[in-house]
């Protein structure tokens, strides 16, 4: 299985940011895919032209409805995007999104059929304390799915996003076999098929450490996603 390496581009991006997704997409570059602003995702997927995989951030959990200034599932498969991202820390902290919120939003994903990332981590506080495996075990209780297929999880340190810190090589393996025990003891043999990516602060400088760590499946990249020159030098260092 090539490495999955996802760029998620935050609240970044204007028409002009179009280009680089183009850039993407006549690259060559496998497995590369892209989750830009709501806003920009009709453009991406017509000038991905299906060589990059486009998804939404974040979806709301039903399908339609009075729900002012929110997109749902089927709405970003309607554009013709392939995944959703549900449960990244800053929409834990910015809109105060619960487990069971993420659990909604997963299942509303791939009742759209759309591939689900959902992320989950600790926080600074909670790794100090010792609690990195508690908290991934209770936030995987509580925002999984019925079933893992389509299923792939985001192991995102918060205190990793955006600061240039990475866990150490041997505690992102730690983590995500933690994660896998998990997944397997919830889903059984289908547990193994699903694919387990790494974020926060990857850079083309450390993807290619990272991406050698046991069961790590790809990297979910954010500031250094939002260059085509950056990303693709992430994807061409995965073994
Ligand atoms: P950075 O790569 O900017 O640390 O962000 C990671 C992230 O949050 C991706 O979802």
């Amino acid at each position: 299985m090539p490495a999955l390496i996802v760029g998620n581009w935050k609240m970044n991006g204007l028409g002009e940011d179009i280009a680089e997704i183009a850039h993407m997409a006549g690259s060559g570059a496998r497995s590369v895919w892209i989750a830009p602003p709501f806003t920009l995702i009709d453009r991406a997927v017509i000038v991905s032209a299906g060589a990059v995989k486009i998804g939404g951030q974040d979806c709301h959990a039903n399908a339609k409805g009075a729900h002012t200034g929110c997109v749902s599932a089927l709405m970003l498969a309607d554009l013709g995007a392939g995944f959703v991202i549900v449960g990244h820390s800053e929409r834990r902290r910015d809109n105060g999104e619960s487990d069971a919120d993420v659990r909604a939003k997963a299942t509303a994903g791939r009742a759209a059929e759309l591939e689900v990332i959902l992320c989950i981590g600790e926080t600074r506080a909670q790794r100090n304390a010792g609690q990195t495996e508690a908290v991934l075990t209770a936030q995987l209780a509580g925002s999984l799915p019925d079933d893992a297929e389509g299923l792939i999880i985001a192991y995102e340190p918060v205190w990793a996003i955006g600061t240039g810190l990475t866990p150490t090589l041997d505690d992102v393996k730690a983590a995500h076999a933690h994660i896998r025990g998990q997944i397997v003891a919830r889903f059984g043999p289908n547990g193994h098929g699903v694919r387990i990516l790494y974020g926060g602060s990857v850079t083309p400088a450390n993807a290619a450490d990272l991406l050698r760590v046991a069961d790590v499946g790809g990297v979910l990249v954010g500031g250094a996603s939002l260059t085509a020159e950056s990303l693709l030098a992430i994807a061409s260092s995965a073994p």
